[in-house]
């Protein structure tokens, strides 16, 4: 059993932030999002794991490396263009050879692995198994249909009226059948080769795809609110560590994570909330739910529910909420005459100003 894990993509949902950055770079609870997969493939038992890159390419292998870090062996592939799910699979055609796989996106996150799903496809080897999880808003999602034996009928991409609640999670098993289905369907109406059509054509050939209904969480974390909510998720499993220095005017509560070299001068950090390595927090409020990478510099701000990248520096903000700030980004009030907003946001930037 090998594992692909899907890091190519455009990652439109995320500008700006993926205009210079790979999406499954981006950290909830400090840690990369793709991390996360790549231990649930390790935890599997998997160590042969091919990593689809694209634009991105040279972050991703400079970041994952040759994966023994994480305890698996990566090969990586390179798709030219995204140019849809099933197309990812057909490009990892060589590396994928007849082996069986699962099929891994790298920007979701998933609780409690997926070593259960693994040993079920081992055991009753379907064409395809896939995991599904029940959702509120069926119609934002591809939903699968069911007979009464966990088998699916069908795959319904963003259905306008919901005939099943069962939301297809980022991750699949696959035997090699999936590549000569993959091989068969046409773009859709986006221009992807999609995997939902793939699979769809593997049950009109009268295979079996088979199902598993997750009771855990399940992130996918390609939009800004989502992201922000996998951050909460992952912080509020934080085991609590204080490894940097609180001055006598500091102080952090509840569940939180100061890193080796943080710095908190006269601010009150309020968990769960992580403050990484090297970070300084001057007069400063964290609130719950916000993850401030390493190397970043706090002062006379309040920030809350916020996930901010590494190396940037934020003065005098009160207050932030709801924000993703990229790396090295310099946010700030200033006393220059004419007092303006001014502003350098990169194509995509999103601002709330009051
Ligand atoms: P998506 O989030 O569906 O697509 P995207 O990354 O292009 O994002 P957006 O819709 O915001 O433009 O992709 C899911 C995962 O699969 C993600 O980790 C990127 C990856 N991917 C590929 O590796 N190759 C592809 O051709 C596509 C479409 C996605």
């Amino acid at each position: 059993m090998k594992a692909l894990v899907l890091s190519g993509g455009a990652g439109t949902r995320l500008r700006p932030i993926t205009h210079t950055s790979a999406k499954q770079l981006v950290p909830v609870g400090n840690k990369p999002i793709i991390e996360f997969g790549l231990e649930a493939i390790r935890d599997a038992g998997i160590t042969d794991v091919g990593i689809i890159v694209g634009e991105t390419h040279e972050e991703i292998r400079e970041h994952v490396g040759d994966g023994s870090r994480f305890g698996i062996d990566v090969t990586y592939v390179h798709q030219p263009q995204p140019l849809g799910l099933a197309h990812a699979v057909l490009t990892a055609a060589d590396y994928l050879g007849d082996d069986d796989f699962v099929m891994y996106l790298g920007d979701n996150l998933i609780a409690g692995g997926i070593t259960d799903f693994v040993r079920q496809f081992e055991g009753r080897q379907p064409a395809a198994q896939i995991l599904l999880a029940k959702v509120r808003d069926p119609e934002r999602f591809g939903i699968a249909e069911l007979d009464g034996q966990q088998r699916v009928t069908r795959l319904v991409e963003k259905p306008r009226e919901p005939t099943s609640d069962l939301a297809l999670v980022g991750v699949y098993l696959f035997s090699s059948r999936i590549l000569d289905a993959s091989r068969s369907i046409k773009p859709s109406d986006r221009g992807e080769l999609e995997i939902t059509d793939a699979i769809q054509w593997l049950i009109d050939e009268g295979e079996e795809v088979h199902s598993q209904v997750i009771d855990g969480w399940w992130k996918d974390t390609g939009k800004l609110y989502d992201l922000l909510e996998a951050n909460r998720i992952v912080l509020d499993a934080l085991d609590p560590r204080i490894s940097g220095t609180i001055d006598a005017d500091s102080e952090v509560q509840g569940r939180v994570v100061v890193e080796e070299g943080a710095v908190l001068v006269n601010s009150f950090v309020r968990g769960p909330a992580i403050v990484g390595r090297g970070t300084r927090l001057v007069n400063t409020f964290i609130g719950p739910y916000t993850s401030i990478a390493h190397g970043c510099a706090i002062e006379d701000s309040e920030i809350e529910h916020s996930v901010v990248l590494e190396e940037t520096r934020i003065c005098d903000i009160r207050r932030m909420e709801d924000s993703l700030i990229g790396k090295q980004v310099e946010v700030g009030l200033t006393t220059r005459k004419p007092r303006a907003y001014r502003l350098m946001l990169g194509d995509h930037s999103r601002v709330g100003l009051v």
